[in-house]
């Protein structure tokens, strides 16, 4: 990738990535239009990171589906796809982490520990891989959006981070590839994370700014559904991922699957 990147920059082409973990859906499709339009060219990098999941997480059954993947980005004019093996990501001996200090930690930091440090560690590499002028993340991850702005910008990447809104169902469930391991039932069920969001954005709208009402407000519309176990609903800064703050940020398993969802209260929700 490194060739074809480098080219590009001495033709005076600007270059947008966007990583992913494959299992592409509208969402990843949504970040690909804006690369595509704020850039000459676009690199998708599609790399199912080992490091950044847990023991007893995923890993092996993450879905990947690189026919569909390469057809899809093919329509939608992508430049190139960078996938590179676990082996050329990580040659025997390697051995640097990245780890972001402050936003990595709470909230995500603590119910997947080292999760960061794995996305922190392969965004890096990626940028180092790529060189883009701009990267695109969708907000949903909020929290993986504030530690990689902050390792950019500790480790001097000349990179504009870009975000793009959540893609949602109909019904309101955010876009994720995990959504493929719900049940029919727990699928029904996990449209309370928006439904959460939407009534704490209301009854913020409606001059509701105590955080701990706001944060019962998430808690009671979640566990009115029987089959979500809450992980966490909190109300934080969407820089630190601490408390006080507008950013309503959930974690809930239906199951086996564990789904997050975000919203700035300030802001109306979608739909
Ligand atoms: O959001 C993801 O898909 C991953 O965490 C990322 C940013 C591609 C790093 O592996």
């Amino acid at each position: 990738m490194l060739e074809a990147s480098r080219r590009w920059r001495r033709e005076g082409l600007s270059i947008g990535l966007v990583p992913t973990m494959g299992a592409l859906h509208a969402g990843h499709l949504r970040l690909v239009e804006g690369a595509c339009r704020e850039n000459d060219r676009v690199v998708v990098s599609i790399f199912v990171n080992p490091i950044q999941f847990g023991p007893g997480e995923d890993f092996d059954h993450y879905p990947r589906d690189p026919q569909r993947d390469a057809e899809l980005l093919a329509k939608a004019g992508v430049d190139g796809i960078y996938e590179p093996t676990v082996a050329a990501m990580y040659p025997p001996g390697s051995s640097t982490l990245i780890h972001v200090a402050g936003v990595s930690q709470p909230l995500e930091g603590q119910a997947r520990p080292g999760h960061f440090d794995g996305v922190a560690t392969v965004v890096a590499k990626l940028f180092t891989a790529v060189e883009p002028d701009r990267a695109y993340f969708g907000q949903k991850d909020a929290q993986q959006v504030a530690v990689v702005k902050r390792m950019a910008r500790d480790l001097d990447f000349p990179v504009e981070i870009r975000v793009s809104p959540t893609v949602r169902e109909l019904d309101g469930l955010a876009l994720s590839s995990r959504n493929a391991y719900l049940t029919p039932d727990e699928r029904k069920a996990a449209a309370s994370l928006s439904s959460a969001l939407r009534l704490a954005a209301e009854a913020y709208a409606h001059g509701e700014g105590k955080p701990d009402r706001l944060r019962q407000i998430l808690k009671e519309r979640l566990e009115a559904e029987p089959l979500a176990q809450v992980e966490y609903a909190e109300v934080v800064n969407p820089e630190t991922f601490i408390a006080p703050g507008s950013l309503a940020v959930l974690a809930v398993r239906f199951g086996r699957t564990r789904l997050i969802d975000n919203h700035d209260l300030a802001k109306v929700f979608p739909g």
